[in-house]
């Protein structure tokens, strides 16, 4: 009798044990946010990062009685490298959803083991149209090359840009910027003379811009990714192309709110489209700066921070909806058609697409405080990613 009691309890014990552990992962709900936090992309990691803490800092870390663990990886913006963290942080981390992405082929790198996994891929940085129809299991919280060019196409002819020279980097969201700024322009009665494109890994802009030069169009339309944009500042400033009469537009990557106020005044009066600038005017968004730049060293947040930010409120409204217990694809309708002001205006997350509808702003760089701003001068609302469309 007294065996028996003891082989029970033995039983029970063991019992207890082996459910221990599954109770405390039960428990937690890990989000795997994947960034580059070095090489030439470590800016777009660092903002995320701190936009990403900085939300737990204001919302918790228990939601639906579930203790949020973030679980940050560097991949150095490698593919490759991107994959491998993806695919060990679901099999031996067993994270309940991926983040980040820096840039456009760490994204779809990433697709197929969100598909195969059933694992929510919130991406937060990159920006090529297609990216959202790589995986069933992806949404966007940051913008589309397409959404942010087309509304500068539209802008430019009606200011006396007609010809113009475009210069991206080449690899997915250079080349959508190129082609809808240029399908649209074209429409508009405007001309691309010259598409030229630069390496994404090291470029150098000096041979390019010289051809920009002879060329003599109106304006150079640029795209480069987050934390290029300076580089291409100096050089278009150094080579006085300005004083030749071309004016530099873009979309916003180029005036990037992390590097702009150490540009110098050269910036000043650059026109660009997009959907965040850390001097949009609304309450929200004071609140953000503000909380953004005490938590990290008066650091501005740029977009890249924003789309961080607002992916964490997906996730976190997402565990909400589901009250704790939802997997993959629970979590994944609850993150469908999400609506909510964001610190860049109001967005949602369309529930067909999984991509993220916002206002453009058309912003001008100006002078406040002592300190350069992209200066929001006109907005259209409610833009979709036209690459979608097609
Ligand atoms: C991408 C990266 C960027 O840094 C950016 O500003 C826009 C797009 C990308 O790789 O998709």
């Amino acid at each position: 009798m007294q065996n028996r009691t003891l082989l029970a309890s033995a039983v029970l014990a063991m019992a207890t044990l082996a459910s221990a552990p599954a109770t405390a992962q039960d428990n937690k709900f890990k989000i795997g946010l994947i960034l580059p936090m070095t090489g030439q992309q470590a800016t777009t990691g660092r903002q995320i990062e701190a936009a990403a803490r900085l939300y737990m800092a204001q919302n918790g870390d228990t939601v639906a009685g579930k203790k949020i663990e973030l679980i940050v990886k560097d991949d150095t913006s490698v593919p490759d490298v991107t994959k491998r963290l993806a695919q060990e942080m679901v099999v031996n981390d067993k994270v309940n959803v991926l983040a980040g992405f820096g840039i456009t082929p760490s994204a779809l790198a990433t697709a197929p083991i969100a598909t195969q996994s059933k694992t929510p891929q919130v991406v937060m940085a990159a920006a090529t149209s297609s990216i959202t129809e790589a995986s069933p299991y992806i949404v966007r919280t940051s913008f589309t090359l397409p959404q942010a060019a087309v509304a500068l196409a539209d802008w430019a002819p009606k200011n006396g840009i007609k010809k113009v020279v475009t210069l991206v980097s080449d690899y997915g969201p250079g080349i959508d910027a190129e082609k809808y700024f240029k399908e649209r322009l074209t429409f508009n009665g405007g001309q691309v003379t010259e598409a030229l494109r630069v390496p994404l890994r090291n470029p150098d802009f000096a041979p390019f811009l010289q051809k920009v030069r002879d060329l003599k169009p109106d304006a150079l339309f640029v795209f480069v990714p987050s934390g290029a944009g300076a580089a291409v500042m100096k050089q278009f400033l150094e080579r006085g192309m300005d004083k030749a009469g071309i004016k530099l537009i873009g979309t916003g990557d180029v005036t990037d709110d992390d590097q702009l106020n150490d540009m110098g005044d050269g910036a000043l009066g650059v026109v660009t489209s997009h959907h965040y600038s850390t001097a949009h005017p609304s309450p929200l968004n004071k609140k953000f700066v503000e909380a953004f730049g005490k938590a990290n060293k008066g650091m501005r947040p740029n977009f890249m921070a924003v789309g961080g930010y607002d992916g964490m409120r997906v996730i976190y409204e997402a565990l909400k909806a589901t009250k704790g217990n939802g997997g993959g694809d629970a979590l994944l309708a609850a993150m469908k058609g999400q609506i909510f002001e964001s610190p860049r205006g109001p967005m949602f997350i369309d529930a067909q697409t999984r991509d993220v509808v916002q206002n453009i702003y058309l912003r001008k760089v100006e002078k406040k405080d002592g300190q350069l701003y992209n200066v929001e001068f006109d907005v259209i609302k409610d833009v979709k990613d036209p690459g979608k469309a097609k």
